[in-house]
């Protein structure tokens, strides 16, 4: 059965800061939309890759990937300004389109531009296994505290998790392809403005009743989001040479 992936490249990169698009920054030489595309195609498990672009920068994204773009391995459709939700949707169709018999899809961040090859493979086995939503995650380093509603003159603590039981969560998240198609149905249905949009994939499986499974996720696939990410990324990719 075919898996493809859909590749979120359509955000603004406002907490980076960059003066261009996040997706076009360079760690070691080399872009993340670059880098993240070639780990999704060096993994030898996903036959087709759709990006989605910020709308005014399809041109430039697609000269960015021509080089991986073999046979319509690689499409760049616009995403939405509005949500990655959103865009993820409109990369959903236009991925589905492209590849209408497959039956694994992959959700990832270009913003996850180091994931290794082996991350991807181990999703993907796992929904291939039977199960039909499958995330990446890791064991959080910090105590977390939930804190009342932001906006209040003092935050005031809620409540402390249990820390062995939490997980922080990476991409590529992996589904089968009619329980992605049905969580986003149910997902546009609502609100899909950044302040009521789903935080991930997996939430919206969570949100129908569906049951995510998590697979080990690597320190690898950390996102992009800050300029201190991007320290560390770059010096990774120069240290590790990937
Ligand atoms: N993304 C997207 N469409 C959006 C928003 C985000 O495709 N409307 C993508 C981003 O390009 C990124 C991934 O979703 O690869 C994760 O989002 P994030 O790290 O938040 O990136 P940005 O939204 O670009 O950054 P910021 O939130 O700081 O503006
Ligand atoms: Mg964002």
């Amino acid at each position: 059965g075919i898996a493809v992936a859909v590749l979120t490249a359509a955000g603004s990169g406002t907490r980076l800061g960059a003066r261009g698009p996040k997706a076009l920054v360079e760690v070691g030489g080399e872009s993340l939309l670059h880098r993240a595309a070639r780990g999704l195609l060096a993994s030898g498990v996903i036959d087709h890759i759709t990006i989605t672009a910020p709308g005014a920068e399809i041109d430039r994204f697609t000269a960015e990937v021509v080089d991986l773009a073999g046979e319509g391995a690689v499409v760049v459709v616009a995403g939405s300004p509005d949500s990655r939700q959103a865009s993820v949707a409109l990369g959903l169709d236009a991925a589905l389109k492209a590849r209408p018999e497959a039956e694994v899809v992959l959700v990832h961040d270009a913003a996850r531009a180091l994931t290794p090859p082996d991350l991807i493979r181990r999703i993907v086995a796992a929904v291939r296994a039977g199960h039909d939503a499958v995330v990446p995650g890791l064991p959080v380093v910090d105590t977390v505290k939930e804190v009342t509603d932001a906006g209040e003159r003092v935050e005031r603590v809620v409540g402390t998790p249990d820390r062995a039981r939490l997980r922080a969560i990476q991409t590529p998240q992996g589904f089968a392809r009619a329980t992605l198609e049905a969580a986003h149905q149910l997902g546009a249905l609502r609100a899909a403005d950044e302040t009521h949009a789903a935080r991930d994939d997996a939430a919206l499986v969570e949100a129908m009743g569906g049951r995510v499974v998590v697979v080990a996720g690597d320190p690898l696939a950390l996102k992009v989001t800050t300029p201190l990410d991007l320290a560390l990324a770059d010096v990774l990719a120069r240290r590790e040479g990937i």
